[in-house]
């Protein structure tokens, strides 16, 4: 596919997609988002992909939030009907993403890192929620992600002040997985892709499912997930694969079956 905003690449079995926009430090217009959901569905299809990582272009930033100058003059109506299930889309992806990030992730683009399952960032990465100083909030997830993973009052101070937040300080808190020097930030997320891609992939994609299940059930119902899922894997030539070859000392050769 043709694509505006984005690039897409493929390293061995990682999926790269860039979104690229870098004169607008990668604002999130509406296309961008279209494009980015249809390139991430399409990978997840491919069975040669295992992992995805998202990243920014250029230097200073891996997106600095939604097109302000599109939203300007928006209704609710426009909002409804102009693509917003794009991050629905995202949300559904069933390979691991992991967001490497480069200076800004705002807004938007800190709600997209938080739609990864791994987060390795520059350490000049600066993340944060200024929608309140736009007289909005966030749309797409950060409120509640960020409530279940930082807790009530530091999300409070994210949503409420807008402030910006070091990756550092983030990693503290347990939002960031890896702080690396900056610049380096993609090459640490493809190092933790490959290895994910080693995996086997049936046994990720419904731990990646169980995991999620915390995020969004009660525990009754991600006890209920994670049992049936486990149960699952008992099914697939992996889990014999990988059993076997432990109990011969030698390494499991996965096939994704
Ligand atoms: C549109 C943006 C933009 C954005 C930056 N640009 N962020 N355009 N939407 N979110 C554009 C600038 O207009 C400018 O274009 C160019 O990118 C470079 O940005 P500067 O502002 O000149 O850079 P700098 O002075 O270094 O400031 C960097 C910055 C600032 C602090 C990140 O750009 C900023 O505050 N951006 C907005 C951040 C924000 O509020 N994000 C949340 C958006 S609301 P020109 O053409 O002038 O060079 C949101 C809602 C999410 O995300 C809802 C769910 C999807």
């Amino acid at each position: 596919a043709e694509y505006q905003y984005i690039l897409v690449e493929r390293d061995e079995r990682v999926g790269i997609v860039t979104l690229n926009r870098p004169t607008k430090l990668n604002a999130l217009n509406t296309q961008l988002v279209a494009e980015l959901s249809t390139a991430l569905e399409d990978l997840d299809r491919d069975e040669a992909i295992r992992c995805i990582v998202i990243t920014g272009a250029g230097e200073r930033a891996f997106a600095a939030g939604a097109d302000i100058e599109e939203m300007a003059d928006k209704s609710p109506i426009d909002m409804l009907l102009g693509g917003f299930e794009a991050w629905e889309r995202i949300r559904r992806i069933k390979k691991p993403l992991i967001a490497a990030v480069n200076g800004y992730a705002l807004g938007g683009g800190c709600e997209l890192a938080l739609h990864c399952d791994i987060i390795v960032a520059s350490e000049n990465a600066r993340f944060g929620q200024p929608e309140i100083l736009l007289g909005i909030i966030p749309g797409a997830g950060g409120t509640q992600r960020l409530a279940r993973t930082l807790g009530k009052y530091r999300t409070m101070e994210m949503v409420l002040l807008g402030n910006q937040i070091s990756a550092r300080e983030l990693a503290e808190l347990g939002l960031v997985n890896r702080v690396v020097p900056q610049g380096e930030h993609l090459k640490e997320a493809l190092k933790i892709a490959k290895e994910l891609a080693e995996r086997p992939p049936i046994a990720i994609r419904l731990a990646k499912e169980a995991v999620l299940a915390a995020f969004e059930t009660s525990l009754e119902e991600g006890l209920e997930a994670e049992r049936k899922n486990f149960f699952l894997l008992f099914a697939s030539e992996d889990k014999r694969e990988g059993m076997r070859a432990f109990l011969e000392k030698r390494r499991a050769q996965f096939q994704g079956r």
